[in-house]
């Protein structure tokens, strides 16, 4: 698996600091409230789980699924997720826990989405920001790192469901996805 990758982005290390203070940024602004923390799948399910055990309040933890095709009922462009939500939004504070900014349509259409359930208050938290690819308008209020325009895996992000589980952010050689 090593041997696919180009150069390592951000070492563990880093990404424990990063995160750290992103729980203590979270932990201070959400003082005395309980907000839900809403992951995006799948990329998420690695930051969400570093991210929540960081944050001293009591949250509840959820999950929504996105999909570029096929999922389900709600469509905004190419992005599609299970819009039958089992879980209370209104008067929540939602934080969506994402892995990567890229063009921004996914999280665009989700906080949309949720808008439209009345939350409290709704901010975006996303350990990567691909600027360079943004396609719309948008920007995490909690963010860990900038990345390169380049083929990013590992710590949740996958080429073909692979590298998820890299505890590193790493870019991948192109002549594995070329
Ligand atoms: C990735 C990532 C974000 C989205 C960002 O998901 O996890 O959800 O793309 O891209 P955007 O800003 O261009 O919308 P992907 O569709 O690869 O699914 P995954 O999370 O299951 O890997």
């Amino acid at each position: 698996m090593k041997d696919d990758l180009k150069n390592v982005l951000f070492s563990e290390d880093e990404i424990k600091q990063r995160v750290g203070q992103l729980g203590a940024r979270i932990t201070h602004d959400y003082a005395g409230a309980s907000p839900l923390l809403l992951g995006v799948l799948k990329g998420s399910f690695i930051f969400l789980a570093d991210l929540a055990r960081t944050i001293e309040l009591n949250c509840e933890i959820r999950f929504i699924a996105v999909s570029s095709y096929g999922l389900a009922s709600f469509t905004s462009g190419r992005v599609e997720f299970d819009s039958n939500l089992d879980f209370e939004i209104a008067r929540r504070h939602v934080i969506l826990i994402e892995d990567i900014l890229d063009s921004g349509e996914t999280l665009t259409a989700l906080r949309s989405f949720i808008s439209g359930y009345c939350p409290a208050s709704l901010k975006i938290c996303s350990m990567l920001d691909k600027p360079a690819r943004r396609k719309v308008p948008i920007s995490a209020d909690y963010l860990g790192f900038e990345c390169p325009d380049e083929f990013i895996v590992g710590y949740g992000l996958d080429y073909a469901e692979r590298y998820r589980n890299l505890p590193y952010i790493a870019s991948l050689k192109p002549e594995i996805y070329t």
